[in-house]
Protein backbone atom coordinates (compact mmCIF):
# COMPACT_ATOMS: atom_id res chain seq x y z
CA UNK A 1 0.00 0.00 0.00
CA UNK A 2 1.46 3.62 -0.77
CA UNK A 3 1.15 5.96 1.99
CA UNK A 4 1.72 9.62 1.22
CA UNK A 5 3.00 11.57 4.52
CA UNK A 6 3.38 15.27 4.64
CA UNK A 7 5.63 16.54 6.87
CA UNK A 8 5.49 20.25 6.48
CA UNK A 9 6.59 22.92 3.55
CA UNK A 10 7.68 21.12 0.65
CA UNK A 11 8.48 17.81 2.52
CA UNK A 12 6.75 14.64 2.03
CA UNK A 13 7.41 10.48 2.82
CA UNK A 14 5.89 8.42 0.76
CA UNK A 15 6.22 4.93 2.04
CA UNK A 16 5.37 1.76 0.01
CA UNK A 17 5.39 -1.55 2.16
CA UNK A 18 8.56 -1.42 4.02
CA UNK A 19 10.44 1.20 1.99
CA UNK A 20 10.03 5.28 1.95
CA UNK A 21 11.28 7.97 0.05
CA UNK A 22 11.70 11.48 1.40
CA UNK A 23 11.13 14.16 -0.74
CA UNK A 24 12.39 17.83 0.05
CA UNK A 25 13.40 16.84 3.67
CA UNK A 26 13.09 20.15 5.67
CA UNK A 27 11.77 18.27 8.05
CA UNK A 28 13.48 19.22 11.77
CA UNK A 29 10.61 21.98 12.25
CA UNK A 30 7.98 19.15 12.99
CA UNK A 31 8.73 17.88 15.92
CA UNK A 32 6.31 14.41 15.74
CA UNK A 33 8.45 13.52 12.47
CA UNK A 34 11.59 11.05 13.56
CA UNK A 35 13.50 10.33 10.77
CA UNK A 36 15.44 7.99 12.38
CA UNK A 37 12.83 5.80 13.31
CA UNK A 38 11.43 5.54 9.36
CA UNK A 39 12.34 3.02 6.67
CA UNK A 40 13.95 5.92 4.04
CA UNK A 41 16.03 4.12 1.47
CA UNK A 42 16.14 7.35 -0.89
CA UNK A 43 16.09 11.12 -0.71
CA UNK A 44 14.63 12.69 -4.23
CA UNK A 45 15.37 16.76 -4.34
CA UNK A 46 13.53 18.81 -6.65
CA UNK A 47 15.95 21.99 -6.12
CA UNK A 48 18.70 23.25 -4.15
CA UNK A 49 16.83 26.03 -1.89
CA UNK A 50 17.16 26.06 1.48
CA UNK A 51 13.94 25.18 2.57
CA UNK A 52 14.05 22.13 0.26
CA UNK A 53 17.95 20.95 1.20
CA UNK A 54 16.58 21.11 4.68
CA UNK A 55 18.20 18.59 6.70
CA UNK A 56 19.09 16.16 3.34
CA UNK A 57 23.02 15.98 4.27
CA UNK A 58 21.91 15.00 7.84
CA UNK A 59 20.01 11.94 6.58
CA UNK A 60 21.71 10.81 4.01
CA UNK A 61 24.76 10.44 6.07
CA UNK A 62 23.52 9.64 8.72
CA UNK A 63 21.59 6.52 7.40
CA UNK A 64 23.59 5.77 4.57
CA UNK A 65 21.51 6.32 1.73
CA UNK A 66 21.79 7.71 -1.76
CA UNK A 67 20.46 11.54 -2.78
CA UNK A 68 18.74 11.50 -6.30
CA UNK A 69 19.14 15.13 -7.95
CA UNK A 70 20.37 17.16 -11.10
CA UNK A 71 23.67 17.01 -12.11
CA UNK A 72 24.46 20.59 -10.24
CA UNK A 73 22.93 19.44 -7.06
CA UNK A 74 24.32 15.86 -7.05
CA UNK A 75 27.70 17.11 -7.62
CA UNK A 76 27.64 20.13 -4.60
CA UNK A 77 26.21 17.00 -2.22
CA UNK A 78 29.12 14.29 -3.53
CA UNK A 79 31.42 17.21 -2.64
CA UNK A 80 29.87 17.40 1.02
CA UNK A 81 30.61 13.41 1.42
CA UNK A 82 27.27 12.25 0.41
CA UNK A 83 26.08 9.69 -1.90
CA UNK A 84 24.56 10.59 -5.39
CA UNK A 85 22.51 9.39 -8.37
CA UNK A 86 22.75 12.51 -10.64
CA UNK A 87 19.58 12.86 -13.50
CA UNK A 88 18.67 15.29 -15.74
CA UNK A 89 14.81 15.91 -16.51
CA UNK A 90 12.68 13.21 -18.63
CA UNK A 91 13.49 9.14 -17.66
CA UNK A 92 12.64 7.00 -15.26
CA UNK A 93 14.55 6.29 -13.00
CA UNK A 94 13.88 2.95 -10.93
CA UNK A 95 14.02 2.53 -7.14
CA UNK A 96 13.01 -0.54 -4.80
CA UNK A 97 10.00 1.19 -4.09
CA UNK A 98 8.51 2.80 -7.58
CA UNK A 99 9.69 4.66 -10.25
CA UNK A 100 10.17 8.35 -11.00
CA UNK A 101 10.85 11.04 -13.54
CA UNK A 102 11.68 14.58 -12.94
CA UNK A 103 10.33 16.82 -14.88
CA UNK A 104 10.16 20.53 -16.00
CA UNK A 105 9.52 23.42 -12.73
CA UNK A 106 9.93 26.86 -13.63
CA UNK A 107 11.80 28.54 -11.04
CA UNK A 108 15.65 29.35 -9.71
CA UNK A 109 17.69 27.29 -7.89
CA UNK A 110 20.82 27.94 -6.31
CA UNK A 111 22.57 26.56 -3.02
CA UNK A 112 22.58 28.30 0.28
CA UNK A 113 26.13 29.76 -0.46
CA UNK A 114 25.31 30.94 -4.19
CA UNK A 115 26.47 27.81 -6.22
CA UNK A 116 24.07 27.46 -9.56
CA UNK A 117 21.55 24.64 -8.64
CA UNK A 118 20.78 23.55 -11.69
CA UNK A 119 17.10 23.68 -13.65
CA UNK A 120 14.65 23.11 -10.26
CA UNK A 121 12.13 20.19 -11.03
CA UNK A 122 8.90 18.65 -10.12
CA UNK A 123 9.22 14.87 -9.88
CA UNK A 124 6.67 12.47 -10.97
CA UNK A 125 6.17 9.11 -8.72
CA UNK A 126 4.45 5.80 -10.17
CA UNK A 127 4.34 4.04 -6.94
CA UNK A 128 2.42 0.33 -7.63
CA UNK A 129 -0.05 2.05 -10.06
CA UNK A 130 -0.22 5.36 -8.26
CA UNK A 131 1.33 8.45 -9.46
CA UNK A 132 1.75 11.85 -7.84
CA UNK A 133 2.95 14.34 -9.00
CA UNK A 134 5.18 16.62 -6.34
CA UNK A 135 5.21 20.01 -8.29
CA UNK A 136 8.61 20.99 -6.24
CA UNK A 137 8.54 25.39 -6.38
CA UNK A 138 6.98 25.93 -9.92
CA UNK A 139 4.50 28.76 -11.23
CA UNK A 140 1.64 27.46 -13.28
CA UNK A 141 2.74 26.51 -16.40
CA UNK A 142 1.16 24.69 -19.85
CA UNK A 143 3.66 21.92 -18.98
CA UNK A 144 0.68 20.68 -16.35
CA UNK A 145 -0.93 19.90 -19.52
CA UNK A 146 1.71 17.98 -20.92
CA UNK A 147 2.16 15.80 -17.42
CA UNK A 148 -1.69 14.79 -17.65
CA UNK A 149 -1.19 13.56 -21.24
CA UNK A 150 1.79 11.84 -20.23
CA UNK A 151 1.86 11.00 -16.60
CA UNK A 152 -2.08 11.32 -15.92
CA UNK A 153 -1.58 11.66 -12.11
CA UNK A 154 -3.93 11.23 -9.33
CA UNK A 155 -2.57 13.01 -6.80
CA UNK A 156 -0.82 16.26 -6.96
CA UNK A 157 1.12 17.94 -4.40
CA UNK A 158 1.06 21.72 -4.93
CA UNK A 159 2.26 25.11 -3.53
CA UNK A 160 -0.01 27.55 -2.92
CA UNK A 161 1.36 30.06 -1.02
CA UNK A 162 2.38 32.48 -3.58
CA UNK A 163 5.50 34.73 -3.71
CA UNK A 164 8.11 32.26 -4.80
CA UNK A 165 5.49 29.54 -6.55
CA UNK A 166 1.95 29.45 -7.60
CA UNK A 167 -1.24 30.91 -4.85
CA UNK A 168 -4.42 29.42 -4.45
CA UNK A 169 -6.08 31.22 -8.12
CA UNK A 170 -3.20 29.43 -9.96
CA UNK A 171 -2.62 25.95 -8.16
CA UNK A 172 -6.47 25.67 -8.23
CA UNK A 173 -5.62 25.94 -12.39
CA UNK A 174 -3.18 23.64 -12.00
CA UNK A 175 -5.40 21.28 -10.14
CA UNK A 176 -7.51 21.35 -13.13
CA UNK A 177 -5.41 20.92 -15.92
CA UNK A 178 -3.51 17.91 -14.34
CA UNK A 179 -7.00 16.54 -14.00
CA UNK A 180 -6.35 14.73 -10.58
CA UNK A 181 -8.62 13.12 -8.09
CA UNK A 182 -6.18 14.65 -5.06
CA UNK A 183 -4.47 17.63 -4.21
CA UNK A 184 -2.31 18.19 -0.76
CA UNK A 185 -1.45 21.64 -0.04
CA UNK A 186 2.25 22.27 0.54
CA UNK A 187 5.05 25.40 0.36
CA UNK A 188 2.02 27.83 2.40
CA UNK A 189 2.20 29.46 5.80
CA UNK A 190 5.61 28.71 6.57
CA UNK A 191 7.17 32.05 6.21
CA UNK A 192 4.85 35.60 6.49
CA UNK A 193 5.25 36.21 2.63
CA UNK A 194 3.43 32.79 1.85
CA UNK A 195 0.27 32.69 3.85
CA UNK A 196 -2.65 31.05 1.85
CA UNK A 197 -6.31 31.25 2.36
CA UNK A 198 -7.25 27.38 2.16
CA UNK A 199 -11.10 28.28 2.48
CA UNK A 200 -10.58 30.32 -1.07
CA UNK A 201 -8.44 27.25 -2.55
CA UNK A 202 -10.97 24.90 -1.57
CA UNK A 203 -13.72 27.01 -3.60
CA UNK A 204 -11.83 27.50 -6.61
CA UNK A 205 -10.57 23.73 -7.05
CA UNK A 206 -14.27 22.44 -6.70
CA UNK A 207 -15.15 25.48 -9.28
CA UNK A 208 -12.60 24.08 -11.99
CA UNK A 209 -12.70 20.21 -11.39
CA UNK A 210 -15.45 18.98 -9.09
CA UNK A 211 -13.73 15.82 -9.27
CA UNK A 212 -11.04 17.02 -6.89
CA UNK A 213 -10.70 16.54 -3.37
CA UNK A 214 -8.34 18.48 -1.07
CA UNK A 215 -6.56 16.50 1.63
CA UNK A 216 -5.35 18.77 3.82
CA UNK A 217 -2.54 17.27 6.58
CA UNK A 218 -1.99 19.91 8.52
CA UNK A 219 -5.82 21.49 9.03
CA UNK A 220 -4.46 21.16 13.12
CA UNK A 221 -1.91 23.29 14.31
CA UNK A 222 1.53 22.73 12.59
CA UNK A 223 1.77 23.94 9.17
CA UNK A 224 0.11 27.67 9.45
CA UNK A 225 2.37 28.58 12.52
CA UNK A 226 5.77 26.62 11.76
NI1 LIG B 1 12.64 27.38 -4.21
MN1 LIG C 1 10.71 26.88 -1.71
Amino acid sequence: MVDIKYIGHSAFQITNGDKAVLVDPWVDKNKSYDWKKEPITDILLTHAHGDHLGNTVDIAKSKDITVTAVAELASYLAKDGVKTKSIGLGSWINYSWGRAVFVPAFHSSSLPDGTYGGVAAGIIFDIDGVRIYHAGDTCLTGEMKTIKELYAPQVALLPIGGNYTMDVEHAAMAAKWLGVRTVIPMHYGTFTEIQADLQRFAQLVAFGNTACQIVNPVSDESNAKK
